[in-house]
């Protein structure tokens, strides 16, 4: 594997394959089949799961791996292309990538959306100026419109809780959230949804319409895996028979890149805190999802993330199993 970057490149059965891998690494460890190995993680964006669940994994495969953010101890990091360096910074980041990736095997990379041009950000410039630069095999580790170890993780931890993927019923539903926050995890939710042949309702008030080219590439997968993807403002229309609901906040495609016309629409919806008063024609089994981190009180109450429909936690453990399976697959002896 020379890239994980996104589900779409994957088959249905690859997926199965790394998620299999990831269930059998985590009953029969495997301590040295990475022995040797080196993963380089560049942060250019802040984490805790990604951060650690990465290392937990190197660690658990026999490999080692090394950090380097902006926040470290680091000469000053410049990203900006033809800039005269005259300022702080005392690095660039044109070096500063080859030289990181050329101590390991490979890099897992994060840097999130600039948030001032859709346009930018959708075909995700940032991240393949960044990817350009290196010639090691690479993991997304979020970038502007993806988050692939996140939804492998997620598709992982619906099949460990018994969530049909043919005729399973998931919500994808925006949440409130004080700051306007990047498409990239409902952008992967939703296809990733889409592609495991769920009947997918994206719930979201008006303004907050996922970019059409997200939907049509969710709709495409849904054809082909056989789901389904609408999308509605009314909660009790999309939490019927719901099994998941997979909550979320993101910015207004109406007002992106304009902090205070996203702010002013998102306030009108202080209300949209899953609680359990959005569950009343839903599945009564109906399981709560979100990535984290999250904000109690704002995006969800605490009846739900500290009751029997939240699986928050085992799903964010699968983070770690995902990315073994995936480091395994790409570093492994029959890579
Ligand atoms: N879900 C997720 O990626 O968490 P972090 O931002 O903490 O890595």
């Amino acid at each position: 594997m020379k890239a994980f970057n996104d589900l779409a490149d994957f088959s249905n059965e690859e997926i199965s394959e790394l998620i299999a891998l990831a269930s059998r690494l985590d009953k029969h460890p495997e301590p040295e089949a990475l022995k040797g190995k080196v993963l380089s993680l560049l942060f250019l964006s802040p984490s805790l799961r990604t951060l650690a669940s990465f290392q937990a994994a190197m660690v658990r495969l026999g490999g080692g791996s090394f950090v380097i953010s902006p926040d470290m101890s680091i000469h000053g990091l410049e990203t900006r292309p033809g800039i005269v360096m005259d300022g702080s910074a005392a690095e660039h980041i044109r070096e500063a990538m080859p030289v990181i990736a050329s101590y390991g095997d490979a890099i897992g990379i994060r840097a999130f959306a600039e948030r001032k041009n859709i346009n930018a950000d959708m075909a995700e410039t940032e991240f393949a100026a960044l990817t350009d630069l290196v010639d090691t095999p690479y993991i997304n580790m979020e970038s502007a419109m993806n988050h692939p170890c996140q939804s492998l993780a997620d598709w992982k931890t619906m099949d460990d809780h018994g969530i049909p993927a043919n005729g399973g019923k998931f919500v994808l539903s925006w949440a409130y959230h004080p700051l306007a926050l990047p498409l990239a995890v409902p952008a992967a939710t939703l296809h990733m949804a889409a592609k495991r042949g769920m009947d997918v309702t994206v719930l979201r008030p008006e303004g907050f319409e996922l970019p059409e080219e997200l939907m049509q590439k969710a709709r495409s997968a849904a054809a082909s895996s056989g789901g389904s993807v609408t999308e509605t403002d009314q909660r009790g229309e999309a939490m019927q028979d719901a099994q998941i609901i997979y909550a979320k906040s993101w910015s207004s495609t109406r007002h992106y890149g304009d902090r205070l016309g996203d702010q002013k629409l998102r306030e009108q919806h202080l209300d949209w805190c899953v609680n359990e008063s959005w569950f009343g024609n839903a599945d009564k089994e109906c399981r709560f999802m979100h990535c984290l981190p999250v904000r109690r009180g704002v995006v969800v109450a605490d009846e739900i993330l500290d009751g029997p429909r939240s699986i928050v936690i085992p799903e964010a453990r699968n983070r770690m199993l995902a990315q073994m399976a995936v480091l395994h697959q790409m570093l492994g002896r029959s890579s």
